[in-house]
């Protein structure tokens, strides 16, 4: 297989609100890549108990028969359910940190389950496993962390990896919300271009998420900054961030169809968050 490239982008300047208490913390603040060592700690603390797509997925999976490859495996949230499905899963993630705190999850799951995962570091853009699934499963919208050419590696490694009949079912964007639907916790009112969430992990810890994403704009920024920044007088803060694209149904209908996957069926999720409609497509490969 490729050898995967640094899982750390060029983490830039965080705009609005986040930017400003960035630079209110000053040298204090340290700034993370969500998916980075000490990111995924606190991206597995927040999602521990997260159940978004989960049921949609594993009735698709279970419409399918043999092998299951999880793409963005991250730390296991939807591995343990794909397990329980009966599956091996082989879990390819990027990120040595979200590897590791993967491994730590299955090290407390029952032996039944973890012996049939096989976590694989890779690059969901360019993959070869030198092997065929039943299921290929991309969730939580995590195609949304390509690019274009990123997208058509993805596709068309994911079309070689299929077996006859197989599908391949990923999330995305159905449809993105103008404006702010629900007021986050300092008051901001429709149309904002920012929304504050207070969320508890599962550790207990707190976190202040800020959502970055102006109406129409083609990516949204996600910082997650602990939830005592007002209250703690000295010491590092540590911050993390990613920038996600939007990138919606419809394109990536069209990407896929280029690639030679066709779409089977949409899948209606839940909603994704204040902003947006998710949809789980189910594809196979074009006949
Ligand atoms: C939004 S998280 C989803 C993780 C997990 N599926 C979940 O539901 O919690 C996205 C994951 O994609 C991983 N990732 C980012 N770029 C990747 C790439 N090119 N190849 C494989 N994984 C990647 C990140 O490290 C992170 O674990």
């Amino acid at each position: 297989m490729t050898s995967p490239t640094d899982t750390v982008p060029a983490l830039g300047r965080l705009p609005g609100r986040a930017g400003a208490l960035l630079a209110e913390l000053g040298d204090r603040a340290e700034l993370h890549d969500l998916y980075d060592e000490a990111g995924s700690a606190v991206y597995h603390d927040i999602t521990a108990s997260d159940t978004h797509e989960v049921r949609e997925l594993v009735a698709l999976v279970r419409q399918s028969t043999g092998p299951v490859l999880e793409l963005a495996a991250g730390s296991g949230r939807l591995t343990l359910p794909l397990l329980a499905t009966g599956r091996h899963v082989t879990a390819l993630e990027l990120s040595p940190g979200m590897l590791a705190a993967l491994d730590e999850r299955l090290a407390s799951a029952p032996v039944r389950l973890r012996e049939r995962c096989t976590p694989v570091r890779g690059d969901m853009s360019r993959f070869d496993l030198g092997q065929r699934f039943g299921a290929i499963v991309l969730g939580t919208t995590s195609v949304s962390l390509l690019d274009a050419p990123g997208r058509a590696g993805l596709f068309a490694a994911v079309r070689e990896h299929l077996a006859p009949g197989g599908r391949f079912l990923i999330s995305t964007v159905d449809d993105a919300l103008p404006g702010n639907g629900v007021e986050g916790e300092d008051g901001e009112g429709p149309g904002s271009d920012e929304n504050v969430y207070e969320l508890a992990g599962a550790s207990g810890r707190v976190y202040r998420m800020h959502e970055y994403w102006p109406s129409g704009a083609t990516t949204r920024k996600v910082t997650v900054f602990p939830g005592d920044t007002d209250g703690a007088q000295d010491g590092p803060v540590p911050v993390f961030t990613s920038s996600i694209a939007i990138v919606p149904a419809d394109l990536l209908i069209d990407e896929t169809t280029v690639a030679g996957l066709s779409l089977v069926a949409r899948h209606p999720l839940p909603t994704g968050g204040a902003r947006h409609r998710d949809v789980l497509l189910e594809m196979e490969v074009t006949a």
